[in-house]
């Protein structure tokens, strides 16, 4: 074959993926919250051409950024139920977003979040371009391409895990990750439709969340098999390959657990930067990498009283693995609280996850 021949059939394969998965994605897109259904499988025109709402895109892409769409469906539309639209949510006092994001991850991206709204209310609507979203606080590469192609139908090359795992094994892939990401968005790139490219975002994505699953991928009801190197090569189970993982380092440190009559809590606001920021949180020591010891009791705890261990609380970070020694204690006479500190119950108080944690051992105690 000469090399002129080979070129023109590779490209009608590459011609013809878009097709297909713009197809499937017709026949069997998942039914999101924040979806319109297809652009061309929708029955009545009216559907057809609705375009989805660049907020709920927004805010679903900000929050599915840290966590899978089963958790963040029920999420989402409590965000949605109390800030309908992004002025709503402008206006809101951030630490109600905080608050609703709890559990969700990182604070900083709700804190992001706040910002974006205002900055989006302050410009009258979302912008419209990669580019221009790009400017705005929070949204990174990955969310402009996601909102321009998904709102805004703008051929923008979208690329999260899922679409990784279907472009690895769709072009025999074999570089690791996260080193071969330059080229798969090339071919990412290479495929990309100039129209419905939402569609073909989503298509993507649902393809790999359904078919080219990481383990036992159904290549049987797979649209694009017959070009897919990976499957050609009997290769799909062992891409994409993955550069092997750090393993994360330990942080250790005290949590106190100060309890009065009413069955309140102690809990302290975090200071504004670094990580769980702004949020509440039992008093403690520092986190580092030693084991705490006795005498980080009185340096660290919020009064002078009869501490005991409770347990302890695991919780594992992006970057480090923590463990919380969680020490419990009545509060003395004439004890008064510091100004950055609040008598609340916990389950009335929106807690980050390793404090619900640390809160649940000091309760478990006999
Ligand atoms: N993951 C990130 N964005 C998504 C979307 N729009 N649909 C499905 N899964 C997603």
């Amino acid at each position: 074959m000469d090399a002129m021949a080979f070129d023109a059939s590779e490209e009608k394969k590459l011609n013809a993926v878009a097709p297909a998965i713009l197809r499937w994605y017709d026949e069997n897109a998942r039914d999101l919250p924040w979806r319109t259904p297809p652009r061309s499988g929708a029955k009545d025109r009216r559907r057809r051409e609705a375009r989805p709402d660049p907020y709920r895109v927004w805010l679903s892409e900000i929050m599915l950024q840290q966590t899978t769409v089963a958790t963040v469906a029920p999420r989402y539309q409590r965000f949605l139920d109390r800030w309908p639209t992004v002025e709503a949510m402008a206006t809101a006092p951030v630490d109600d977003i905080l608050g609703e994001w709890a559990g969700l991850g990182y604070y900083a991206r709700a804190r992001n979040l706040h910002k974006c709204a205002v900055a989006v209310a302050a410009l009258g609507d979302f912008p419209d371009t990669e580019e221009a979203l790009k400017a705005l606080p929070g949204i990174g590469d990955y969310t402009a391409a996601a909102i321009a192609a998904i709102a805004f139908d703008r051929r923008a090359v979208v690329v999260d895990g899922n679409i990784e795992r279907v472009v690895a094994r769709l072009f025999l892939i074999e570089a690791p990750l996260p080193a071969a990401k330059p080229e798969i968005k090339e071919q990412a790139n290479a495929i990309w439709p100039q129209e419905r490219s939402g569609d073909f975002a989503q298509g993507l994505m649902d393809l790999g969340a359904m078919v080219c699953r990481p383990k036992s991928p159904t290549c049987l009801l797979c649209p694009v098999r017959e070009t897919c190197a990976a499957h050609g090569a009997g290769r799909v189970e062992t891409l994409p390959r993955k550069a092997p993982k750090k393993t994360k380092p330990n942080r250790r440190g005290i949590a106190f657990a100060l309890t009065n009559a009413r069955g309140e809590f102690l809990f302290e606001r975090r200071p504004d930067k670094g990580l769980l920021g702004g949020m509440l949180g039992l008093p403690g020591s520092p986190w580092s990498e030693r084991a705490p010891v006795k005498s980080d009791i009185a340096a660290h705890a919020p009064a002078e009283a009869d501490w005991r261990m409770a347990g302890e609380a695991r919780h594992v970070f992006t970057h480090f693995q923590l463990s919380l020694h969680v020490y419990t204690a009545r509060a003395p006479k004439g004890f008064r609280r510091k100004d950055n500190q609040i008598w609340i119950k916990p389950d009335a108080a929106q807690l980050p996850t390793v404090m619900k944690k640390a809160v649940g051992a000091a309760l478990t105690t006999p």
